[in-house]
Parts: C-alpha cells; structure tokens; sequence
C-alpha cells in the first residue's frame, strides 16, 4: 500500500489519530552543479606545514599548522564536474592580532594575493574567508601560500561551492511531486506549463529491510517512476530524490550502521546517476539522536564516495527555526565535517504562529541560519549559502494555516536576497484549485490558477 500522507509532520500524528489517515493531507522539501564539497586541509598536500589537532573546534581529524616561514603551503585537489566560477570558503584561526597573510592560486595562478587572515581571537575560534574564483572542468588546484615570515593561519578546510550566475542554479528551485499518490500530473506536462526544470520526487522508503524502494514497494529499475525520470531528463530538466518522508518504514531506522545506510543511498544514486539527493528526515527518524548520527554519517560516506553530489537534509521547524533536535542534528553534521548544501526546513504545522506565514517562513529561516553559522563557524553569507526552505501550498495539515501565493513570494524574495540552497514545497500534486471534493492530497483548497505556486518558485535561480 502506498502510504496515504508521506508528508506531515509534527501535528500529523495528532491529526491521524483524531481523523483517521484519509483526513491527512500531506507534505515535504531541494540544488546544484559541478563540484561541491568539503576538502580537509590535513588531507591536502603541504609544504612547510604539518597536521595537528592541539586546539579545539577543527572539523575532520585535525587541521594544517604552517611552520613559521614565508613560501608553505596547503593544496587541494578539487574536482569541478563542468567549467564555471565556485565559492571557495577556506576555514581558518589566527591566534595572533598579527594578519596571517596568504596568496590563494588555482591552478598555478594568484587569484587573491596577500588576502588578508586576521586574528580570530584565540587559536580555538574559527572563522571562514570565502572568495570566488573559475574552475576548469576535471582536476583543478587550490594553493594557499603564506606571505609572512609567521606563516598562515592554522587551516581547517576549503569548501568548493559551485556557481551558476550567483547561486545554484535551476536545481535550486525543485519543487515536490509524489507519483504514488494525488493524482500525479505528468511531469512533462508540468514542464511545458511552467518552466520547472527540476523536481524532487519522493518518497524512497526502506521496503522492510535496509533496501530502498518508492514508496518502500516499487522497485528502482523497470517501472513507472524510472520512466518518469527519464522523460522529465529527455525534456531538459533533472531530478533530486528524495528519501523519508513523515510516513513509511525509514532507511535510517532499517539500516543498522552508517555503511549500511550509504549503501541503500548508494543504489539510489547509481540506479538514476544522481547529482542531488534529500534526506526528508521527519518523526522517528528525526526523534532519535543514534539514528540522527547514522544519517550524519551515512551522508557523509555518500559525499566522499560521489564527488560533487549535492545533499539537502530537510527538517520540521518553530517559527523562529530549528528545535533543539533540529539544531542537534545541524550541530552533529558540523562535528563529522559533513559539507552539507543546504539545511532545509519546512515552516508550516507550526502549531501556532504570530503575522502571515510569508513573515513565519522568513523568521524561521533566520533561526536556521543562525543555527548552521554557530555550528559550521561561517560567515553570514556562507551560512545563507548552506540554508534552504520547503514550504507547503494553501492549506496546511493543521487547521486554519494557510500558505498563500503572497507568502511564497515574499519566500522568493528572501531567497533571491541571500542566495539560499533551496526553495521547495509541498507539493506539485497540490498546485492546482480543489473542484467539489477535498483531496488535500490533489489539490490546494485555496483559491488559486493552475500552476500558480510552481510558477513563483520557478522563478528562484539561486
Ligand atoms: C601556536 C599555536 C599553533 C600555531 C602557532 C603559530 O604555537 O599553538 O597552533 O600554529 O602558534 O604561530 O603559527
């Protein structure tokens, strides 16, 4: 049986329980390019620097120590799957109140000279540096050179973010669409009428076992959902998948390890050669922090083992952001040096809520960032980089809510303002006026044109 309300969250327990499954309605959450990740300075090559893990707050297993001398360095090999400028946001502490002056070089040739590495405040306060520079296609190098006989900062990482103008890209803006249920709509047919390129399609549950399947019952290869990647790829567009839901038997819960757990991604990403994956982690998943470390973990092994795959990890929220589970987990994700894309959460089921759910959506996002800036130790703009949002059109699961194409455009503006990960929602299935009957699940219950919020969130480019 194909589960009738993948999506709620929070109150959809309460609801299920007074209404009966029939009652739910529904909901969920998102981008990305060439290469994307995290590159650890104590696994790059160095040059009068050594490995150390004296000082607190590193990610990974230690970070770079430059010898004090002019002319050490730290290089990276980074992997750029297509041509394009990338945000490089190099982490740092600078002990000293003396400036720690490096030559950041790509591939042989200075593209930031003498930038400057001020003092941090301490040996354990991190901070980040980020600067834009072009990547080729394949094998690139970053080198940071120090410019002063004390030699550069103590060095965390680089992280590689690409860039399509100044953010992600069309992959920025995937909206849901559930084909198990809700009278799906042809994606192609959503293509034509909108422009959408990119969807996520949900949900991939565990079939019992650690072995992932649509909707825990129909197989990766050979059906329906396979066919349905492959028309929307023969248009133009692409997919992200996406694995949890509020519904259903979770991987994260069937699968006992963290290895376990990558492997059941693993099949997922290598059945539709995958450049995005979303982890929808709702309910038990989510409640429980050993299963919250195997996702970590598991995501982790994931980005290692697919160079320049983007990963969202998309969460419930208050309106003022993340609960103390959710920042748990952004917190947990931070210590294993997992290079996330985008935190994403889905700001509706608030159980109540202050203004219009434009106004709640925007102040929970500020909660989010908030959250990933103290845990990963960015800068206001890489943390805005790294958040992303999932919204639900028209009425939510919880009485008297209501999202409106007014709230998904003030949505729009926020992110086109900062640049964010992601801009979702729940659902395509809904995005269309309810006629005599109230399928939550097929339509919005508001009053609207067809497309209409599929068309606002199109708009997002990153
Ligand atoms: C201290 C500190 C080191 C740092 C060094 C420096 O020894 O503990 O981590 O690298 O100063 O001046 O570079």
């Amino acid at each position: 049986m194909p589960s009738t309300n993948p999506r709620p969250r929070l109150i959809g327990a309460v609801l299920a329980a007074a209404l009966g499954p029939a009652a739910l309605l529904l909901a969920p959450a998102h981008p990305a390019s060439a290469a994307t990740g995290r590159y650890e300075a104590e696994s790059a090559t160095l040059s009068s620097a050594t490995t150390a893990s004296n000082h607190a707050g590193f990610s990974g297993s230690g970070f770079v120590d430059y010898t004090n001398t002019t002319g050490g360095y730290v290089q990276w090999s980074v992997d750029a799957a297509a041509a394009g400028s990338a945000t490089l946001t190099l982490r740092y502490a600078n002990g000293t109140s003396a400036d720690r002056s490096m030559d950041i070089s790509v591939n042989g040739t200075v593209v930031a000279a003498a930038r400057s590495f001020p003092g941090t405040g301490s040996w354990d306060t991190w901070a980040t540096a980020t600067l834009t520079v072009p990547l080729k296609a394949g094998a690139n190098t970053v080198r940071a050179t120090a410019t002063t006989a004390s030699g550069g900062p103590n060095t965390d990482y680089l992280e590689v973010t690409p860039q399509s103008g100044s953010g992600p890209g069309a992959m920025a803006a995937a909206p849901y669409e559930y084909l198990g249920w809700g009278s799906p709509q042809k994606p192609t047919d959503v293509m034509a009428a909108t422009g959408a390129k990119w969807f996520t399609l949900a949900f991939i549950l565990s079939d019992g076992s650690c072995n992932p399947k649509w909707d825990g019952s129909r197989a990766l290869a050979g059906g329906t959902d396979e066919a349905a990647i492959n028309s929307i790829r023969a248009a133009g567009g692409d997919v992200v998948v996406s694995v949890g839901g509020w519904s259903g038997n979770k991987l994260g819960e069937k699968c006992a390890s963290a290895t376990a757990l990558a492997g059941a991604y693993q099949k997922v990403i290598n059945a539709y050669h995958l450049k995005a994956l979303d982890i929808d982690i709702e309910d038990t998943e989510f409640s429980n922090a050993t299963v919250r470390q195997r996702v970590v973990d598991a995501l982790k092994l994931v980005k290692s083992a697919n160079p320049g795959i983007v990963t969202y990890v998309t969460m419930g929220t208050t309106p003022t952001g993340p609960d103390a589970t959710g920042k748990d987990l952004i917190k947990r994700g931070a210590a294993a040096g997992l290079g996330n894309d985008g935190w994403v959460v889905m700001p509706f089921d608030f159980g109540g809520h202050s203004g219009s759910m434009g106004q709640a959506s925007v102040g929970a996002l500020e909660g989010l960032k908030a959250a990933v800036k103290s845990a990963y130790g960015y800068s206001d703009d890489a943390a805005y980089r790294h958040i992303g949002v999932s919204s639900m059109n028209g009425k939510t699961d919880e009485a008297g809510e209501s999202v409106t194409t007014g709230d998904f455009r003030t949505i729009l503006s926020y992110a086109q303002q900062h640049h964010i990960a992601r801009y979702s929602f729940w659902s395509v299935n809904r995005d269309r006026a309810c006629g005599s009957g109230t399928d939550a699940d097929a339509c919005s219950g508001v009053p609207q044109s067809p497309y209409e919020f599929t068309k606002i969130v199109v708009q997002y480019q990153g």
